[in-house]
């Protein structure tokens, strides 16, 4: 690495505060914090919305255009093992009245031999945007904006909205290929959040419904066949974001935000609330179980979006130890449009033996969008990852994080990233160096905006010194909107 250095860093960041400051003089425009996690942002040169609506502003805002970018400039090194694409999926809509309903768009940079080759963005070219809707929930199993998240399994890309099917996309130039229903044996919902057991190759995976079964549980097996399906019975129908798996089992969340049928009545778009008058609790089924065997057990009120990982006891493999991001009740009292409400890693430990679960805070930080690296899903494993989020959040706009953090479950230390001054993260994932198989072999990679001059990057940095700088940053001409999970696509695998 040449000149590329954390002070250097700084110094830019200070640099661009400086200069927009005295722009913002001259200008006379104001500015100020504005709950996104800036002291400064240049919101004349960011879309805002007449209502006022967050997602719809700043760098919420959607961006109308696909571009293809060449020629990009790196700060630093990008390491040589890192072949293949990174990609983020988010909502990109130009007028909806909830973040989490846009149509789905990715924005990925494609690394090969220490270079940037591209950046490209593209909508995933679903049903519903080719029909032109918008603005509805998802109710069909084909219908889904597919703008949460996306998994690489078995050689297929595949763009997921949580709600509808998958869509299968090309990682070489992100076109869309088409709806994707694993041969027809898929026919509802597809979370956002399957996980791959690096051991067995599995994608293990869940869908949710608004009628009963409102829970489906599926395992397709390490060629990408989807060979199990099943049904589990709920109470109501909850909106499960994610889950967990360990060697031997799967996790449930039967969390109290529920699907509001009198919501839908009235006409909301987002028919979810919360509902206090649920029992929330979790349930652990074996992974070659039924409905039958699964095992509830009742928890702390709170809702869930993120897992970190789980695992089963060396010691005693009746006992699980469960890594989630909780956030305490009540959740969405200020309506289901407010997603500033901190989460904090907790600890579950469930006991098959005795019945017996207990919780523990495992930080008093604000940690969401747990990761690990992802050949230890669902075993044993001593460093996660995750988001810090600032404090000063509020149900008027969704605030950035500009810290990624690393916690050594053995010593229950933090070891913190901070972005340069004026920048804010997107999520960061660990990616591992196929080369080298220590847990920390890897890099965490997320895209940055930067505040002042409305440009976004790539920032990789070294999983082995975390608050180091980052050894690499990819800068682009352009501002990738805020939107929510991130993957890897090796070139093999
Ligand atoms: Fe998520």
């Amino acid at each position: 690495m040449t000149s590329f250095s954390r002070r250097r860093f700084i110094q830019l960041g200070a640099t661009s505060l400086a200069a927009y400051s005295n722009a913002a003089i001259l200008s006379g425009c104001s500015d100020g914090s504005d709950g996104n996690g800036f002291a400064t942002l240049n919101k004349q040169a960011l879309p805002q919305d007449e209502q006022g609506r967050w997602w719809l502003s700043n760098n919420y805002a959607p961006v109308l255009e696909e571009r293809d970018e060449v020629g990009l400039r790196v700060n630093g090194e990008i390491p040589r093992a890192l072949n293949g694409l990174f990609a983020r999926a988010g909502s990109n809509m130009a007028n909806t009245d909830h973040w989490f309903l846009g149509h789905g768009m990715l924005h990925g940079i494609r690394l090969e031999d220490g270079r940037a080759a591209w950046y490209r963005n593209r909508y995933v070219h679903t049903s519903l945007r080719a029909a032109g809707i918008d603005e509805v929930m998802p109710s069909e199993p084909t219908s889904s904006y597919s703008n949460v998240s996306s998994v690489y399994h078995a050689g297929k890309f595949l763009t997921l909205g949580e709600l509808g099917l998958p869509y299968e996309v090309n990682p070489r130039d992100l076109s869309t290929v088409g709806v994707y229903d694993f041969a027809g044996r898929l026919n509802g919902s597809m979370t956002a959040h399957p996980k791959i057991d690096a051991v067995t190759g599995e994608m293990l995976f869940f869908g949710y419904s608004f009628a009963p079964p409102y829970l489906t549980y599926y395992q397709a097996n390490a060629a990408g066949e989807l060979v199990r399906s099943v049904d589990i019975t709920l109470p109501a129908a909850p909106m499960m974001h994610d889950f967990a798996v360990t060697e031997d089992y799967i996790l449930f969340y039967d969390l109290p935000v529920l699907f509001s049928l009198d919501m839908a009545i009235s006409g909301s778009n987002f028919p979810f609330a919360w509902s206090p008058e649920h029992v929330p609790r979790m349930g652990v089924m074996p992974r070659q179980g039924g409905d039958s065997d699964i095992r509830w057990f009742e928890v702390d009120s709170g809702f869930i979006f993120h897992t970190m990982n789980a695992y089963q006891d060396p010691a005693n493999r009746s006992r699980i130890i469960l890594d989630a991001s909780r956030i305490d009740p009540p959740f969405w009292d200020n309506g289901n449009q407010d997603l500033a409400q901190p989460s904090h890693l907790t600890r579950y430990q469930f006991d098959l033996d005795t019945g017996m679960v207990s919780e523990q805070r495992l930080s008093d930080a604000f940690l969401d969008f747990g990761q690990l690296d992802r050949r230890l899903v669902g075993r044993p494993y001593r460093y996660g990852y995750a988001m810090e989020f600032p404090a000063s959040g509020s149900a008027s706009a969704l605030p950035r994080p500009t810290t990624i953090v690393q916690r050594d479950h053995e010593s229950g230390t933090l070891q913190r990233f901070e972005a340069a001054p004026g920048l804010a993260l997107d999520e960061a994932i660990f990616v591992a160096d196929p080369q080298r198989t220590g847990e920390r072999d890897g890099w965490l990679l997320c895209y940055a905006f930067d505040g002042v001059s409305c440009t976004s990057s790539l920032l990789i940095i070294d999983a082995r010194d975390v608050a180091a700088p980052p050894v690499a940053k990819v800068d682009l001409p352009l501002r990738i909107p805020y939107g929510f999970h991130s993957v890897w696509v090796p070139d093999a695998g």
